[in-house]
């Protein structure tokens, strides 16, 4: 199963040359509980923009660039196969972005978590596809600076 997991402003604002607009202690703790243990999936940009290593989890980074390697994670040459390919896994694939990764991954994500970040950042990167109307709700949780909410996509 492809599941999303992202901190978005009410732009759907989610980075900044590079890096993320903000720095919220409990969106980071969020994201380090819900992916522990799991594979995870980024984009090049994302991953070498990472504040600090990300243990205890299978790293997955996606990249064009033939040359990069790094002995600790899985690179990805071809998203598209690789998503249809585990789509329907037991096992869950929390796609983790940036902007290009979460774009193309959306439509086989079947489950979201998402940090809705209350107040407006200065932004230069979009999540961008994110549609209320393809959700329902099943846990929202109420955080000083943003809400906390996991999704499922409904079945049209
Ligand atoms: N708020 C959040 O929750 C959150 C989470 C993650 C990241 N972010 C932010 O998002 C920003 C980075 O996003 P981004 O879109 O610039 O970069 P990105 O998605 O992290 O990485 C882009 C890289 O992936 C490669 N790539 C993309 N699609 C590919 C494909 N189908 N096959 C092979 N390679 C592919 C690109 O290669 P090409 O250039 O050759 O296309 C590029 O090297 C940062 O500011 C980061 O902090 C925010």
């Amino acid at each position: 199963m492809l599941s999303f997991i992202v901190a978005f402003d009410p732009n759907q604002g989610i980075g900044i040359r590079g890096s993320l607009p903000w720095h919220i202690r409990d969106d980071l703790k969020l994201f380090k509980q819900n992916t522990l243990g799991k594979n995870i999936v980024m984009g090049q940009t994302t991953y070498e923009n990472l504040p600090r290593k990300l243990t205890d989890r299978k790293i997955f980074v996606v990249s064009n660039d033939e040359n990069y390697h790094d002995d600790e994670v899985t690179i990805i040459r071809d998203l598209i196969p690789f998503l249809q390919q585990h789509q329907d896994d037991e096992e869950e694939y929390f796609i983790c972005g940036g902007a290009s990764i979460y774009r193309q991954s959306y439509p086989y994500c079947r489950k979201a978590f998402i940090s809705f970040v209350k107040k407006e950042y200065e932004v230069d990167t979009h999540f961008g596809v994110f549609d209320f109307d393809d959700w329902y709700i099943t846990r929202e949780d109420d955080y000083d600076e943003f809400v906390y909410r996991e999704l499922v996509r409904r079945q049209r």
